[in-house]
C-alpha cells in the first residue's frame, strides 16, 4: 500500500505548492477539498491543513471536524490551518494590527522539537496573513516566534501549527520543516519515485484494462506522449493512438513526431486533415471563431477515426494533476478551462482512462525519462491545441503558415543551440527541475530552450511596414517573438533573452524568411497579457 499524506485544501493559492514539496520528498500526497477527508483510508500517514483566503471569523469560512484525524495521525496546520486549529481548540485569533506580509526571522526556535530539527536560529520565514493568533489553546506550547508574531509556531503531541508558509521559496528552511514532518514525524518511507510509479501503474493498467482495446489522442506534447508509452508498456498494441495533423503544427513536426512514435513502438494512426482545416478557416479572422472551428473539426476528424476501431472500450487521455485540481477548485473560480478531446460519439460508450492523473508536470517528465523516452520529446515546450492558428493575427492561409513555420523554426533552433553557463542557486533550480546537465567546475551548461517555459513566433499578418532589402523597398509583415518563464502557465514573465541571441535570430529571420521584414520581442507578462496572442 502506498503511504500518503492528505493535504486538505482550504482554498489557498499555495496549496498545490505544498503538494509539490511533499512529492519532492518522494512521498505520495493527495490534495483534497477541506471537507472530503478520506476517513477510512489506512494508507494516510499524516494530514496538512492549507492556508485560505478566508478569516476563521468569516461566516462562510471553511470548517472541518478535526476529530476525524487529530489523535489518529500527525497533523500540521499552515497559516489558516494553524489559525483554524487554534480557534477550534480554544485559542484566540484576532485581526492583526497590520497585515503580516513578507519576510520575517524566527527570533526564537525550539530546535529540540522534531518539527524544527536542524533549524538555525533567526531562520528566515515567509508570512502572509491578515489575522494573528493572540493566544494558543490550552495544552499547546510555543516553539517558534518572530519579532512581531509571538505564536508563530506551536504544538502539542500529534498536532503542529505554523503561521508562516514552509512551502514557499522565501522560507529558507521550509523544505527541512516539511521533511521533518513528513519523514520523521509521519514516518514516510520515501518510496514514491518515477520507477515505483511506472511499476505500480503498469500493474494497475493491466488489471483495469484486461484484454480491452484503448484509443488515445496524441498531440506530440509531453503529457499525451508519456501516457501513450505507459499504456503501451501495459497493453502493447491493444492501444491505438490517433495523431491529427491540422496543418498548423510547427515546421516538419508531424513527420518528426510520427517518426519518434514509431521508434517508441507505438501503434499510431497519423491523419493529415490539413486541407479540411484550411478550407473551414478560410477568411476567418476572429480568434474565438478560429478556436471554435478548429475544436469542431478536430472532434469530427478524431471521431471518424475512432469509430473505425469498433471494439474500443476506453478513451485514454494525458490529463495531469494540476488540470484536475483546477477543475475541483473549491473556491469555484475556474482560471483555465481544461482542454481535452471531448465530444466523443456517445454510441461508442467509452470509459475514461487517465494514467497520469496524479502527477505534476515535472513528475510526468521524470516518468518519461524512466520509460526511456528521448529527451527532446520530454523537454518539449507546451504548444496550444489550435497550433499556429492562434499565432497568426488575421485570416489563415497555407502561405502564412509557411512563413510563420520558417520564422518559428529559426527561433526555436536558435534557443536550442544557444548554451548558457549557470552556477549556484540558478544551477540548482535547473537540476532540481530534472533537466539533465553535467556539472563541471561548479558550473552547468544548459540551452536557453531548457531554461524557459515556452517560446514561439507570432505573425502579425494584419500589419505591414516599410523596409529596404538591397536596393529594393519592401512592404511586408512583422514577426513577434515570445518567450516566457513560468511554472504552471497561470502566470508568466517574459524571458530576459540575451541581446546577442536576439540580434542573431532577428538577422537570420529577416534574411531568410521571405515575407518578413521586421522582428519585435514581446515584453508583456501574464497577467495582464496572456501567453498566446489569440
Ligand atoms: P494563455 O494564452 O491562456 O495560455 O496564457 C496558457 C497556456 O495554455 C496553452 N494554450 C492552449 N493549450 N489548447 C491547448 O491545449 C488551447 O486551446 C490552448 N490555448 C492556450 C498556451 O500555449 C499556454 O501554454
Amino acid at each position: 500500500m502506498t503511504q500518503k499524506i492528505i493535504i486538505l485544501d482550504f482554498g489557498s493559492q499555495t496549496t498545490q505548492l505544498i503538494g509539490r514539496r511533499v512529492r519532492e520528498l518522494d512521498t505520495f500526497c493527495e490534495i483534497m477539498p477541506y471537507n472530503k477527508f478520506p476517513k477510512d483510508d489506512p494508507s494516510v500517514i499524516g494530514v496538512i491543513l492549507s492556508g485560505s483566503p478566508y478569516s476563521v471569523h468569516d461566516p462562510e469560512a471553511f470548517k472541518v471536524d478535526l476529530l476525524q484525524f487529530v489523535g489518529r495521525v500527525p497533523v500540521l496546520g499552515i497559516c489558516y490551518g494553524a489559525q483554524f486549529i487554534s480557534h477550534t481548540l480554544g485559542g484566540k485569533v484576532e485581526k492583526a494590527d497590520s497585515r503580516e506580509y513578507g519576510r520575517a526571522n524566527l527570533e526564537t526556535v525550539d530546535t529540540t522539537n522534531p518539527l524544527f530539527k536542524g533549524f538555525e536560529q533567526h531562520s528566515q520565514v515567509w508570512m502572509s496573513h491578515g489575522d494573528t493568533i493572540t493566544s494558543i489553546p490550552e495544552g499547546f506550547e510555543v516553539i517558534g516566534s518572530t519579532k512581531d508574531v509571538k505564536n508563530a509556531a506551536f504544538w502539542r503531541d500529534g498536532v503542529w501549527a505554523v503561521q508562516f508558509h514552509p512551502e514557499v521559496f522565501h522560507t529558507l528552511q521550509g523544505t527541512q520543516l516539511l521533511k521533518n514532518f513528513v519523514v520523521d514525524i509521519c514516518g514516510s518511507k520515501q518510496e514514491w519515485s518515477a520507477a515505483s510509479f511506472v511499476d505500480s501503474t503498469v500493474a494497475e493498467l493491466k488489471a483495469q484494462l484486461g484484454d480491452d482495446r484503448v484509443i488515445l489522442g496524441l498531440s506530440g506534447g509531453v503529457d499525451s506522449s508519456v501516457a501513450a508509452v505507459l499504456l503501451n508498456k501495459a497493453i502493447g498494441n491493444r492501444l491505438t493512438c490517433i495523431f491529427v495533423d491540422h496543418g498548423m503544427l510547427r515546421k516538419n513536426e508531424f513527420q518528426q513526431v510520427m517518426e519518434d512514435y514509431k521508434v517508441l513502438g507505438l501503434n499510431v494512426i497519423g491523419v493529415d486533415a490539413s486541407a479540411k482545416f484550411f478550407a473551414d478557416l478560410a477568411g476567418v479572422t476572429d480568434p474565438e471563431q478560429k478556436r471554435k472551428i478548429i475544436g469542431r473539426d478536430f472532434v469530427e476528424v478524431f471521431n471518424a477515426e475512432a469509430k473505425k476501431i469498433t471494439d474500443a472500450k476506453w478513451l485514454a487521455q494525458g490529463t495531469i494533476y494540476p488540470d484536475r485540481i483546477e477543475s475541483l477548485n473549491i473556491t469555484g473560480k475556474v482560471i483555465k478551462s481544461h482542454h481535452n478531446v471531448g465530444g466523443l460519439p456517445k454510441e461508442m460508450h467509452l470509459q475514461l482512462c487517465e494514467p497520469l492523473q496524479w502527477l505534476f508536470k515535472d513528475e510526468v517528465r521524470r516518468v518519461g525519462r524512466q520509460l526511456g523516452m528521448p529527451e527532446h520529446l520530454i523537454t518539449r515546450h507546451p504548444f496550444p491545441g489550435p497550433g499556429l492558428a492562434v499565432r497568426i493575427l488575421g485570416d489563415i492561409t497555407p502561405e502564412k503558415v509557411r512563413i510563420l513555420q520558417d520564422a518559428d523554426d529559426i527561433y526555436i533552433r536558435g534557443l536550442r543551440d544557444y548554451k548558457v553557463k549557470l552556477s549556484g542557486e540558478e544551477a540548482r533550480k535547473v537540476l532540481a527541475a530534472g533537466i539533465p546537465a553535467d556539472m563541471k567546475d561548479g558550473e552547468i551548461e544548459v540551452s536557453l530552450y531548457d531554461q524557459i517555459w515556452q517560446a514561439g513566433a507570432i505573425l502579425l499578418s494584419t500589419v505591414r511596414s516599410v523596409g529596404v532589402m538591397g536596393d529594393e523597398r519592401t512592404y511586408e509583415h512583422p514577426v513577434a517573438l515570445r518567450a516566457v518563464t513560468s511554472t504552471d502557465a497561470m502566470t508568466a514573465d517574459w524571458a530576459h533573452l540575451p541581446y546577442d541571441f536576439m540580434a542573431k535570430v532577428s538577422n537570420e529571420i529577416i534574411n531568410k524568411v521571405r515575407g518578413v521584414n521586421r522582428v519585435c520581442y514581446d515584453i508583456s507578462s501574464k497577467p495582464p497579457a496572456t501567453i498566446e496572442w489569440e
